[in-house]
This record gives structure tokens, sequence and C-alpha cells, in this order.
């Protein structure tokens, strides 16, 4: 029996790539397909070089067309529940990336309705202040306003409809039932929403390539089977890992509490969090410790600096091995993430200062 579940609502358990692999039939990135990205893309990015991106679906068929000179747009979002944590910043960095490398249009889909229908205690209103909050957080990593459509559901639902409802004839109960467990206590909002989030796969007359989190697969199964009859490519998807909570263990960062570096949080908290939160790979006593060596792969503090603030290989490199030497003690690791973190919180704050008066460049509607 699996003892881990990966679904759009829900990510239980210590996630075993390998397996997930095979259950969602998803295709691993080879050192093939990475090679081959980088040519085109004319250079590598840590996230795919690190296998933090790793699986996808269809990624040959984007990077033919790229290599043929063709034109593809991408396309990814994030249900506005709240304040936006590193986490999810991860699929965005490499968005942004691929902007910059292939020059392509990037649409981001904010779901003010699915989390509304998702969270009991959470109004529509709020779910719309999240979701003008995230849309900052987004455009703030420092995409290029000509090329970037931020869209809200609620507010561009006059785009989005007319394709939803083409995607949705389609869908069957039975199949959204089997794709998500809904039951029949699940509101009906919930049922149709997966129509919505495939929605702006097909709102250009391109290929797309959607960057997510695994999680997010599920949806985008039942828009690939849809694709072919209303004549257009199958989206192509690049997954990431789930960055793991404070507190460790191989699942997700939850945004609720104190599992998170929220985006907001000032350095002392950010400080505090690690200090006494972060999952460390360390032994019991500093005397174990230099004996046997700390544990990289399991330590918190050393995974976000693999995931995101340590992008030059040779110091992560140099990073782990001290570490795993037991050179290096937590609390040293600790520290660096520290700085590193705090450096780069307190930049993009910066920017999202800088941007917010031309937020609305960014906006679809
Ligand atoms: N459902 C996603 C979430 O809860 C948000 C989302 C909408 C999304 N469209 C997407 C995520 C496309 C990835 C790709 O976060």
């Amino acid at each position: 029996m699996d003892d881990f579940t990966v679904t759009p609502w829900k990510v239980e358990g210590v996630i075993d790539y390998d397996r997930l692999v095979e259950r969602f039939g998803v295709r691993r990135m080879t050192g093939d397909v990475r090679a081959r990205l980088a040519r085109a893309a004319g250079g590598s990015h840590h996230l795919i070089d690190r296998g933090i991106f790793f699986s996808h679906r269809d990624l040959d068929a984007i990077l033919k067309t790229a290599e043929g000179g063709g034109r593809f747009f991408m396309y990814t979002g994030r249900g506005p529940s709240g304040t936006t944590h590193i986490g999810h910043l991860v699929p965005w960095i490499l968005a942004r990336w691929l902007q910059e490398r292939f020059g392509a249009t990037v649409y981001f889909q904010l779901t003010d309705d699915e989390k509304f229908f998702a969270k009991p205690g959470l109004t529509l209103e709020e779910a719309g202040g999240h979701a003008l909050d995230n849309a900052l957080d987004f455009a703030a990593l420092g995409f290029d306003p000509d090329r970037t459509r931020i869209m809200i559901d609620t507010r561009d639902i006059a785009a989005l409809y007319p394709i939803a409802a083409r995607v949705a004839k389609k869908i069957t109960f039975s199949s959204t039932k089997a794709t998500f467990g809904f039951t029949g206590e699940t509101n009906i909002g919930m049922i149709f929403y997966t129509a919505l989030q495939s929605a702006p796969c097909f709102i250009e007359d391109a290929p797309v390539l959607i960057p997510l989190g695994v999680d997010q697969d599920p949806h985008f199964r039942l828009t690939r089977d849809v694709a072919p009859v209303l004549g257009k490519p199958k989206p192509a998807l690049i997954h990431s890992m789930m960055m793991p909570g404070l507190g460790g263990g191989g699942g997700k960062m939850s945004s609720s509490g104190d599992d998170a570096i929220l985006l907001s949080d000032d350095p002392r908290t950010v400080e505090k969090k690690i200090k006494k939160r972060a999952f460390s790979g360390g032994r019991t006593d500093v005397a174990e410790h230099r004996r046997l060596g700390g544990d990289p792969d399991v330590d918190v503090s050393f995974q976000y600096l693999r995931f995101l603030f340590e992008p030059d290989d040779s110091k992560l490199e140099r990073l782990r091995e001290e570490y795993a030497s037991g050179r290096m003690l937590t609390g040293e690791l600790k520290q660096i993430l520290i700085e590193k973190a705090n450096g780069f919180l307190e930049e993009h704050r910066a920017r999202r200062e800088e941007i917010r008066p031309d937020l609305g460049s960014y906006m679809f509607g």
C-alpha cells in the first residue's frame, strides 16, 4: 500500500519521487533532456541541474518547437489562500528564467475561486486580497511586464469562461472523482474547478509549457486528455519537487503557521524560525557530529540553500562537504542560511515596493 499522498489539495507522508513518477506516469528529467534544454536556452539553471525539476510531460515537444524557431507560451498559477512562502517561488523562478531565455509570454492564474471553494473559513473577498498581494510577489521576481499576464479568476472570468465551458463539456463526473477523490459531499465549485485551471492552457494558439509543483499534475492529466478533442496541442509540463517545510520529513511546506518562511517574515522572525524549527541533519552532540558528520539530504537548512538561496554550485558543494564531513556544525549552517535568506527577502521586498505602482502593467485585465 502507498504510504504517501500527492494531490492538489493534500500532500501527506514522505514522497518517494521514483514511485511518484511511476504512479503519475510522468517522464524523468534525464541527462539528455537537460542537455537539450540547456542548448536551446543557451545556458542552464540550478533548479534543472540539481534535479529539483525532476520530471516532465512532453518537454521534448516544446524543445522541438523552440529548436525550429517556433513559438510557445508558458502558464503557471497560485491559489491565493494567504501570504506567499518560499516554497511557492520554485516554479515561478524557473518560469522567469525560461521567459528570459525564450522570450515567452507567461500567464499567471490566481485562483481566488478555487481557494474559496476549498477552504471553509476563507471568504471570496479575503482570497481576492491575497491574490493581489501574491501577484506582487510574482511580478517582483523580475518578469517582463510586456510578456506577463496575471489573471484573477473572478475578475478575468470573461476571458476564461468560454474556454472552461468547452473543457468542462468533455470531462465527466466519474473522471474528476477518480482523479481527485471527490465524494457526494464535495461542493460543486470544486467539481467544476479543474475546467477553469485548464482554461489558460488554450488561451493562445500555440503550445504551452507549464512549470509547476508536481502536486498540480492531476489537473493537467485531465486537460491533456481533452486537448486533442478541442483540436489543441497537449499542454507540456515540467514538475518540481515539493520544498520541505521547516519540520522536514519529505512532505511539502504548508502555508499555515510555523512550518513556512513567508516572504513577509522580517529578519528576526526568519532567524528565530530557522534556529528553532529548521530540522537538523546533525548528530546528537558535537563530538558525534565531528566523528560521523551531518546528513545534508535531510537537513532543511541545506535543502533551502539547494532549492533557492545558494545558486552557485561550487559554493553549495563546499557546504555539503563541510557539513557531511562534520567540520561544519548545524548552527553554522543555519547561520549561513539565515544571512542568505534574509538578503534574498530584503531584496525581494524592495523590488515589491519598486514595482507596486506598476502592478497594473502586469495584469491581464
Ligand atoms: N491550483 C493551484 C494552487 O492551488 C493554482 C494554479 C492555477 C496553478 N493554475 C495553475 C498551479 C497552473 C500551477 C500551474 O496553487
